[in-house]
């Protein structure tokens, strides 16, 4: 395995962290590093621990023993939402609100409160023609900015998993998670998905989890495979996809 050193570029860093759900151990100790500007992707069998660890390092789940280190801080104790202002954001499923609001509206109040502006209603956003402004520009990013004003509930489906990531992006993370950004979508709408992502700043770290090999062989610079508990391997594609242990445990197709 490529051993990273400690440095003031990792971004994400899990310490001999354990986990378990009941006698079911997930990991045993997972020591996991991610640097600035990364597109670092997880992969690996089903089951094998990849939404758990994104559970664990956005705060929705506590690991039984180790450390989670954002930016050089120990974030194990903070809350999800106290990850969130630190700069740790992973993709909201679209939920009742949302979906009865169009696209616009949506994308403002992530802002809104990101801005600390939450208790603003949408009445007295007019006022806020920066935040409005802000908001057609991330929706123009992904494509949406046409679908501004549809009901959300009524786009369709990848027009909705690209919504979330907007969504994601308006609170301007430092980390964006992403747990399998194009599931459920055509091949090629799933490249749109990452085509997009690609062009965001380099200094926005994406981690994400995903299963088709195409796109994490053509999008993500390191790789990190999870099996059985542990880390196999953490690397480059290239030799993530030489590694023959890793297509014993995985790519064995
Ligand atoms: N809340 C929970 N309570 C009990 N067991 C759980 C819980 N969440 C996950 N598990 C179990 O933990 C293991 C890891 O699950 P996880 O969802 O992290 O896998 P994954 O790698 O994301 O799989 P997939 O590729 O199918 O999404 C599985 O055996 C799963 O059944
Ligand atoms: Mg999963």
């Amino acid at each position: 395995m490529t051993q990273m050193p400690a440095s003031a570029d990792l971004v994400l860093e899990t310490r001999d962290m354990h986990m378990a759900f009941g006698g079911l151990v997930i990991f045993e100790r997972m020591n996991f590093s991610l640097r600035r500007g990364e597109r670092h992707a997880i992969i690996g069998p089903n089951g094998a621990g990849k939404t758990t660890f994104v559970s664990l390092v956005t705060g929705l789940l506590k690991p039984k023993s180790g450390a989670v280190m954002f930016e050089g801080r120990d974030v194990t104790r903070l809350s999800p939402q106290e990850r969130v202002k630190a700069g740790m954001v992973r993709t909201f499923q679209i939920n009742s609100l949302f979906r009865a609001l169009n696209p616009l509206e949506s994308v403002v109040l992530a802002l809104l409160e990101r801005e600390g502006k939450a208790h603003l209603s949408l009445r007295h956003v007019a006022a806020e023609k920066s935040l409005i402004g802000e908001a057609m520009e991330l929706l123009h990013q992904f494509g949406l900015d046409r679908d501004a004003y549809a009901l959300t509930e009524a786009l369709p489906y990848g027009k909705q998993r690209l919504l979330e990531i907007v969504l994601a992006l308006a609170l301007r993370p430092k980390l964006l998670l992403l747990d399998e950004p194009a599931a459920g979508l055509s091949t090629q709408q799933g490249h749109e998905v990452f085509a997009r992502l690609a062009h965001l700043p380099q200094e926005t770290t994406i981690l994400f989890i995903e299963h088709d090999m195409n796109l994490v062989f053509s999008y993500a610079d390191v790789v990190s495979v999870f099996a059985a508990g542990a880390l196999v391997l953490s690397d480059t594609p290239e030799n993530v996809r030489k590694s023959p242990r890793v297509r014993e445990v995985y790519l064995g197709n």
